[in-house]
């Protein structure tokens, strides 16, 4: 969470840091601000809200200059107001810092800077950083940053990636990362700085990552990095292979809808690079060997959020079609619980960012127990996908929209792919079977678009329940996941209530919570599960809860209970839960704009969560 980017080079800084800072904005939006050398003298602006305000008052208040910084914010320290927007300022005006992360030592340096006469003029713990700087060219008589930085990266405690403006140098910025994404693009000419590398393209033609505790300065074309121990280190540029036009909105009116609409091309993308001859799947990228995965005797998946979900359903395929005990957790459990894995647990990090702070701090875990890690990432060159032994790439191309949808079902189709791996490796799943299910999966694209042409039903129920205070979505077995997935959707972008349970556990307790006002959406395909989701519906029913069912094709027992009915083409049962969960991310849609509610950046919610 939160956004950074820098740039040195020819072109006016304005521009591009905006335009670096809208492509971040996914990282938070409650302020943002820029600082940039103007006429040899450090100018900052900054602005509650969304990046357009910070444009507003750049209109007003307009800086020059060919170097600067700039940060789009999720508050964790201090409200999202002006004042706590980055950058923040030492007490001379001279330096300019923002960072990414949390500062967890800040209050006992604030404390010490305060005694020692620094003037605080935020809550945020950042600034602390920047008064520390200060002090430490002060005690060492100095105006250049790489004279301090290595004493004041001894002394911060936490996460962090963090770029420093200053008004003694104005043809560098300096940066240090722990923790938390950074890395440096280049192009003839200039030079640039930021958390993803979405902020930097088309612009920078080479980059780099940097590893924790690493710190350095760029200038116009050169770069200078040193390691922990304060070597130099000569770092390797790896050519930037992502492309504007996949961060483009298109004809569309927002990055939800877009990525909910391109599953189908992408599960062709996918099917066409996974399907090996003889059955096999491929996964050239991964690089565990089938010595090791043959020795897997239990496997512990850790995610968050919708990865989870994801997790949810990857348990079902590895134990239906590999037979290995699966776990699944929480990242942000899974780290504290002292987790029983030893040297032939396998464990699953799931994440589309590859930043998730909680699911990396589950890899280390992991590795720190001698497990060897397999992640799938939608963002190969992400810390998760770096830290793993080894990666699967999801192949959804960027996801803008802050609720996943097209990187929930790549998950999906890339987790059953692994189970019918590992299935290959141990024999257990005939090349017959095998081929059979890849020809399921071949006839997945034709039926997505099929349920997308029918999206006009899912408005409808939008514009019905629109003002419904909760809502409750059941599912049994491959769909329970579904569920959740449909009810965690529908609460983070249109800010209603709702909750998904297991079809059998409804009895237990959420049923109290059913009256005619209450809409249920209940995921019903034919599987072996249907004739229980029966029942459950027709208690629903007899409760006078409004049904909206998800069925398949052809079914003649639901459509008579129901009081709405949305036909998914048949699927064998362990595919549904990749086609049922299009309905429901399309409510979701639906309904947030009939609230006004704003799909691609909803309240209090950043896409890739960085901090515990
Ligand atoms: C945030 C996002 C969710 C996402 C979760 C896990 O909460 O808003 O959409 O599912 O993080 O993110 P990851 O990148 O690890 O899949």
């Amino acid at each position: 969470m939160c956004g950074i980017v820098g740039y040195i080079g020819n072109k006016s800084v304005n521009s591009v840091l905006i335009v670096g800072l809208i492509r971040l904005e996914y990282r938070g939006y409650d302020s943002a601000g820029i600082a940039v050398i103007d006429n040899g003298e450090l100018e900052v602006r900054k602005e509650k809200g969304k990046i357009k305000n910070l444009e507003n008052l750049l209109k007003i208040q307009p800086v020059e200059g060919n170097i600067g910084i700039g940060h789009t914010r999720w508050a964790t320290h201090g409200e999202p107001s002006k004042l706590n927007a980055h950058p923040h300022i030492d007490c001379n005006q001279k330096i300019a810092i923002c960072h990414n992360g949390i500062i967890e030592n800040h209050l006992h340096i604030r404390t010490e800077l305060i005694k020692k006469g620094h003037l605080f003029r935020t809550e945020t713990d950042t600034e602390a950083i920047v008064h520390l700087l200060e002090q430490e060219m002060k005690r060492k008589n100095t105006k250049l940053l790489k004279d301090v930085i290595p004493s004041v990266i001894e002394q911060i405690e936490g996460k962090y990636a963090i770029v420093i403006l200053s008004e003694y140098e104005p043809d560098k910025i300096y940066f240090m990362k722990d923790g938390s994404p950074l890395l440096y693009g280049k192009n003839t000419e200039e030079s640039y700085l930021a958390s993803d590398i979405v902020a930097i393209v088309p612009q920078a033609k080479e980059y780099y990552v940097f590893k924790d505790k690493e710190w350095g300065w760029i200038t116009k074309k050169e770069i200078y990095v040193f390691n922990r121990n304060n070597e130099p280190v000569t770092i390797e540029l790896e050519k930037v292979k992502l492309q504007a036009i996949h961060l483009d909105k298109g004809n569309y009116e927002h990055y939800m809808l877009k990525e909910i609409y391109e599953q189908p091309d992408i599960f062709r993308k996918i099917i066409e690079a996974r399907t090996g001859e003889k059955g096999k799947v491929r996964f050239d990228e991964m690089k565990l060997s089938n010595d090791i995965l043959g020795r897997i005797t239990r496997i512990l998946i850790t995610s968050a959020g919708t990865s989870w979900h994801a997790g949810l359903v990857g348990k079902l395929y590895l134990e239906q079609f590999a037979r290995v005990a699966t776990e699944v957790d929480l990242s942000s459990e899974f780290r504290y619980r002292n987790p029983i894995a030893e040297g032939d647990t396998l464990v699953i990090a799931i994440s589309q960012s590859g930043e998730t702070a909680d699911t990396l701090a589950g890899i280390h875990e992991a590795k720190a127990r001698f497990c060897k890690v397999l992640s799938f990432v939608n963002r190969t060159e992400s810390t998760i996908a770096r830290e793993s032994d080894a990666y699967i790439d999801l192949m959804a191309g960027p996801e803008i929209g802050v609720a996943s949808t097209k990187a929930y079902t790549s998950e999906l189709i890339h987790l059953l792919y692994f189970a019918l791996y590992l299935s290959g490796i141990k024999w257990l799943t005939p090349r017959e079977e095998r081929e059979e299910i890849f020809n399921e999966i071949r006839k997945l694209p034709a039926k997505m678009e099929y349920i997308l042409n029918k999206a006009d039903q899912i408005k409808e129920w939008a514009k019905r329940f629109k003002d419904s205070k909760d809502f409750i979505f059941l599912g049994r077995q491959y769909n329970h996941p579904t569920a959740l997935e449909g009810a965690l959707k529908l609460k983070e972008i249109s800010y209603i209530h709702a909750s998904g349970y297991a079809g059998g556990e409804f009895k237990h307790g959420p049923i109290a919570l059913i009256d005619e006002t209450v809409p249920v959406v209940c995921i019903a395909p034919k599987t072996s599960v249907y004739e229980k989701m029966v029942s459950n519906i027709q208690e629903v029913k007899a409760r006078k809860g409004k049904i909206l069912a998800i069925v398949t094709e052809g079914d003649d027992q639901i459509p008579e209970i129901a009081d709405y009915v949305f036909e998914i083409p048949y699927v064998p049962d362990y595919l549904t839960p990749i086609l049922t969960v299009i309905p429901l991310q399309l409510l979701a849609y639906y309904t947030a704009l009939e609230r006004n509610c704003e799909p691609d950046q909803p309240r209090n919610l950043a896409k890739s969560v960085t901090v515990e």
